[in-house]
């Protein structure tokens, strides 16, 4: 039977800088992303006929194809073959609209364990291809690692890895929707951006506070006063914990922040879960490799 188990890794965004808005509705953006070893458990298996998606930990969303159909239609209209009979599990534990990829992590997943199935030639650059169709983070997913990101987030720059750290990610119980606030930005006259330039430095020197310290997310800046209010006291808390930096990641709600010290970002994430359910503690996952 041909069937493959693959990791999830989440995404957050050391950066996060929009340039401006595109003719064809995206955005231009810049962005510092990092994999996370937060992530999803995802088992591609070819079974008799038609697409099955199976979860553990959450409840699909009914009537629209899933971003892990779309990438295996994605997958095998680019081979120019019929697709077979699949069944995809996950075993979910990133949170769905967090700002952290969940499901982009999901179909990138599927994407690599279709190629281990069926054609194991294929270059990492035809999955991120593929998977530029599916949804703008995949692309980075299928890649993993450190990146500069530019374009629509598909243009993807190795950068030298973030230094070993701890990771604590904290979601508070609101949703952010991605288009309404790339929508805020439109209309927003935005501050001080981000310094992808500065972070580059930084994880160029391996140093890891540099790298704390000039993380930022222009998203940030377009929060209501509430959200903004409650971002921020996650910020806080994180910092009054030890933590050498806070942002939050992507659209939100998401907050991480960066430790040097495993034992402080334990004392954080059981301090956070107090108020905060959904507080999670990661570590930094490298670059995957060509086959994987
Ligand atoms: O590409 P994806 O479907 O994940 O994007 C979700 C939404 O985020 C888009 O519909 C668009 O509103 C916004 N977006 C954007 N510019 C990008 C990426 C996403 O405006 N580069």
């Amino acid at each position: 039977m041909k069937t493959i188990t693959l990791e999830a890794p989440a995404k957050i965004n050391l950066t996060l800088d929009i340039l401006g808005r595109r003719a064809d509705g995206y955005h231009d953006l810049r962005m510092v992303m990092q994999s996370v070893s937060l992530g999803d458990t995802v088992t591609v298996t070819e079974t008799g006929d038609g697409f099955a998606l199976l979860a553990e930990g959450i409840a699909l969303p009914a009537g629209k194809p899933t971003l892990e159909q779309r990438a295996a239609e994605s997958f095998f209209r680019y081979l120019g073959r019929p697709m077979p009979g699949l069944r995809v599990r996950l075993v979910k534990r990133v949170p769905a609209y967090a700002g952290l990829g969940g499901g982009s992590a999901d179909a990138a997943a599927v994407l690599r364990g279709l190629r281990a199935l069926y054609a194991p030639e294929l270059p990492r650059q035809a999955l991120e291809e593929m998977g530029l169709a599916v949804g703008s983070d995949v692309p980075f997913c299928v890649h993993g690692g450190t990146c500069l990101a530019e374009g629509r987030g598909e243009v993807l720059t190795d950068l030298p890895p973030l230094p070993g750290c701890a990771i604590v990610l904290c979601k508070p119980d609101f949703g952010l929707p991605t288009p309404e606030l790339f929508a805020r930005v439109d209309g927003a006259e935005l501050g001080p951006r981000p310094s992808t330039a500065a972070m580059e430095a930084a994880l160029a020197r391996g140093d890891l506070p540099a790298v704390a310290g000039c993380l930022g997310n222009v998203f940030e800046q377009v929060l209501t006063a509430e959200e903004g209010a409650e971002i921020r006291a996650i910020q806080a808390a994180l910092l009054r914990h030890g933590a050498l930096g806070a942002a939050m990641s992507g659209s939100g709600p998401t907050v991480f922040g960066l430790f040097d010290d495993s034992d402080k970002a334990d004392r954080a994430a059981e301090a956070l879960r107090g108020t905060y359910r959904q507080t999670y503690l990661a570590a930094p996952v490298k670059k995957f490799g060509e086959t994987e």
